[in-house]
């Protein structure tokens, strides 16, 4: 279980998160959505220790990591793996070649035991039959799998995704919200996803909490999304279902 409580965060005088508190519990898929600017990536950015709250506390399975340093959220970041807005791969390395990187990294395995690993990552992503391509060999959505098989390689418990489907078509971003269901299920891995819209979301999410003015304005289930009243979410909501993006 991870807890925010009573973040607070601003960048000289611009305030992004002004009291944000939301729970994440085991085993759950919960997207943070909001608009451009909303804080989004800033508040999962103090999961790994990338971004220091001014003020509030978290808490990662019981412990409060609020004053952790430097070495302690290297440990952390086996635990709780990031797959980020913008990651990218290795051109000149196959794609296997790419998800060994860590494992050897991090766990000093050699390199046919780290080889070896990471195809069984791949297969996790159903990315095994192209494991000897170049990132170049392959489109944006594919790429986007093996950068969550590369994230999964440390078997993390917790998994944070920022934005995996930006840049992508609305078919592929369908398949990566698909993909992060279906290694809910299988793994029991906890995902924190932030997203933009609400495109692909409603059967994936089990959670939905929106960041709106440095404050959470609405948490719950994607049902309650969709029934609530609130002009900002209903704005949100009827943008995401029947804009020119919907599917
Ligand atoms: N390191 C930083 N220094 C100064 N300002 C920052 C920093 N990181 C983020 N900000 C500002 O905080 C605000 C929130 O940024 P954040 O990246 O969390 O937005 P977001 O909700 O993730 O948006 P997007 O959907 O565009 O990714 C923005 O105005 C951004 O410019
Ligand atoms: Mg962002």
């Amino acid at each position: 279980m991870i807890e925010f409580e009573d973040i607070h965060k601003a960048f000289g005088a611009q305030k992004v998160l002004d009291g944000v508190s939301l729970t994440v519990s085991q085993g759950r898929i919960v997207y943070i959505i909001g608009k451009s600017g909303a804080g989004k990536s800033v508040l999962v950015k103090h999961l790994v220790g990338l971004v220091r709250q001014d003020s509030g506390r978290i808490r990662f399975e019981g412990e409060d990591i609020t004053h952790f340093t430097e070495r302690d959220f290297f440990g952390l970041r086996r635990r709780c793996a990031m797959v980020f807005q913008h990651s990218t791969l290795f051109d000149s390395m196959t794609l296997v070649e790419n998800v060994a990187l860590p494992i050897r990294r991090h766990l000093g395995a050699t390199q046919r035991e780290a080889l070896e690993q990471a195809r069984e990552k791949l297969a996790l992503v159903d990315m095994a039959a192209l494991s000897d391509r170049l990132p170049a060999e392959v489109g944006d959505g594919l790429r986007k799998r093996v950068a969550i098989a590369r994230a999964l390689t440390l078997t993390p418990r917790y998994m944070v995704f920022d934005e995996p489907t930006t840049g992508l078509d609305p078919v592929n971003a369908v398949r990566v919200d698909r993909l992060i269901r279906d290694l809910s299920d299988r793994t029991g891995v906890t995902s924190v996803v932030v997203s933009h819209d609400l495109r692909s979301i409603f059967g994936v999410a089990d959670r939905i909490v929106m960041l709106y003015q440095g404050k959470v304005l609405l948490d719950g289930t994607p049902a309650e999304f969709r029934t609530s009243h609130d002009p900002v979410v209903r704005q949100f909501v009827t943008g995401a279902v029947e804009g020119p993006m919907a599917l």
